[in-house]
């Protein structure tokens, strides 16, 4: 008779086959915990790429004092209970005026994490008769909402990545027999590729064809737009969003997530998203620092500029050279190579190791993420790294490309397949 746990044995699921060699340096590495542009890895400085610290807070030492300040008045534990018991404070609810204000939205919502929350608004929302339209890049989050939805006996459609034509496709289909609601879920700033969704395309269609819009901005809110409102904001449709979603964990450099909309379907949300209804309300360090880190993100326009000047040195350095930079219009630095091969312990996993062998921490990407035959650094300038650690990289990936006698350059055909990425994932 089959064991539930027959399957851990095997070499099968996410990186099983890393699992099973006991491979633990590219799929977990141990890091000393502060975050940063530089870090500290298996006892070496490295200049870190892989922390989505766009604009420099996971340093700043007025959000640490004031955390620290909370955590001497509240500890760890407060506040104890859900928000419909015991868990709802004025700061949480000053929190999600301030954001929704912000957000240019009439009411916003907390979450504990960005991906609870994503799972939780949307399966509140999605019912038997609603139909849920996923962009194929999206984050696993969206995915698995998807999923939830479905298990609620939503019916779910997928369209091509940022494919205008698809989608309208999708929607004309689900329109020539729908009976329920019908809501598109996107990525604001693809958190991977580094691309934006094409938000006005989107817009125009979800009003022609009555549909609602969520968008998980994790890589765009704080990032880009006025006041780092987002993508809605910088592509100047934020208006035009029916649920803005912004995680906590990338620019805002701490824990958590929201959610904005208008007050009635933020009621709905915070009584019918299971994920936070039935947890533990957010801990008041983080609302009090979150608090003070909103500002911050408000008023960071010199930040941004930093941020963009240090993402743009570093992809023209690495595109002279000869490497192929993803045509991501976000500050994200996604840097395309061939290998050959899609041997798990091959030239992706020998160039990662290079470049840490020479203190530049970077993480790949390879297939099934994108297509075979390529490995992907998706790398994250930040505001805090320094002209001297951005030269020091590119000279590590001028070594490498040396040392390693890598492909002079990316041929037209893996040119076909990143552009599939980009813009026409098939089924
Ligand atoms: C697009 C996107 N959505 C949601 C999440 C999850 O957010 P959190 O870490 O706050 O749970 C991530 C994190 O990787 C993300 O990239």
């Amino acid at each position: 008779m089959e064991d539930i746990f027959d399957k851990c044995k095997t070499d099968a699921g996410y990186f099983g086959q890393f699992r099973k060699m006991g491979e633990r340096d590219l799929t977990r590495p141990t890091m000393d915990p502060k975050p940063g542009k530089r870090m500290t890895y298996n006892g070496n400085e490295v200049v870190m790429w892989s922390v989505n610290n766009y604009i420099g807070l996971a340093e700043n030492e007025e959000i640490k004092a004031v955390a620290a300040e909370a955590l001497a008045e509240y500890g760890t534990s407060a506040p104890m209970g859900s928000r419909m018991m015991s868990g709802n404070t004025q700061f949480h609810q000053d929190l999600e005026k301030k954001l929704a204000a912000w957000s240019q939205k009439e009411a916003a919502y907390l979450f504990n994490f960005g991906y609870m929350g994503v799972l939780g608004i949307i399966s509140s929302l999605c019912g038997p008769k609603d139909t849920v339209i996923v962009d194929r890049l999206a984050h696993a989050c969206i995915l698995d909402a998807a999923g939830m939805a479905k298990a609620s006996g939503s019916t779910i459609r997928y369209f091509k990545h940022n494919n205008m034509k698809d989608l309208e496709n999708v929607l004309q289909q689900v329109n020539a027999k729908r009976e329920g609601g019908v809501i598109i879920l996107i990525e604001g700033v693809y958190g991977m590729t580094g691309d934006l969704a094409d938000l006005p395309g989107i817009c125009e269609l979800k009003d022609k064809y009555n549909a609602r819009l969520f968008i998980d901005d994790a890589h765009g809110v704080g990032v880009v737009g006025e006041q780092g409102r987002g993508a809605g904001d910088y592509l100047g449709v934020q208006d035009k969003i029916d649920l803005y979603f912004g995680t906590f964990a990338k620019s805002f450099a701490s824990i958590g997530g929201f959610v904005a909309a208008d007050q009635d379907v933020i009621d709905w949300i915070a009584f019918n998203a299971r994920t936070q209804v039935f947890a533990k309300s957010l801990p008041m360090v983080y609302v009090k620092a979150l608090d003070k880190t909103l500002d911050l993100i408000i008023e960071g326009e010199d930040r941004r500029k930093k941020m963009w000047e240090n993402s743009n040195k570093l992809k023209e350095g690495l595109k002279e050279l000869g490497y192929y930079i993803g045509p991501g219009e976000s500050p994200i630095c996604s840097v395309f190579t061939p290998t050959g091969s899609d041997d798990v312990n091959g030239v992706g996993a020998r160039m990662v190791k290079y470049l840490r062998s020479k203190n530049i921490f970077v993480t790949a990407v390879v297939y099934p993420v994108i297509p075979p035959g390529l490995c992907m650094f998706r790398m994250i300038p930040t505001t805090s790294h320094t002209d001297a650690e951005i030269q020091q990289t590119i000279e590590a990936f001028r070594d490498m490309k040396k040392d390693m006698d890598l492909m002079d350059s990316v041929t037209d055909d893996d040119i076909a397949k990143i552009t599939k990425v980009y813009r026409n994932v098939k089924k």
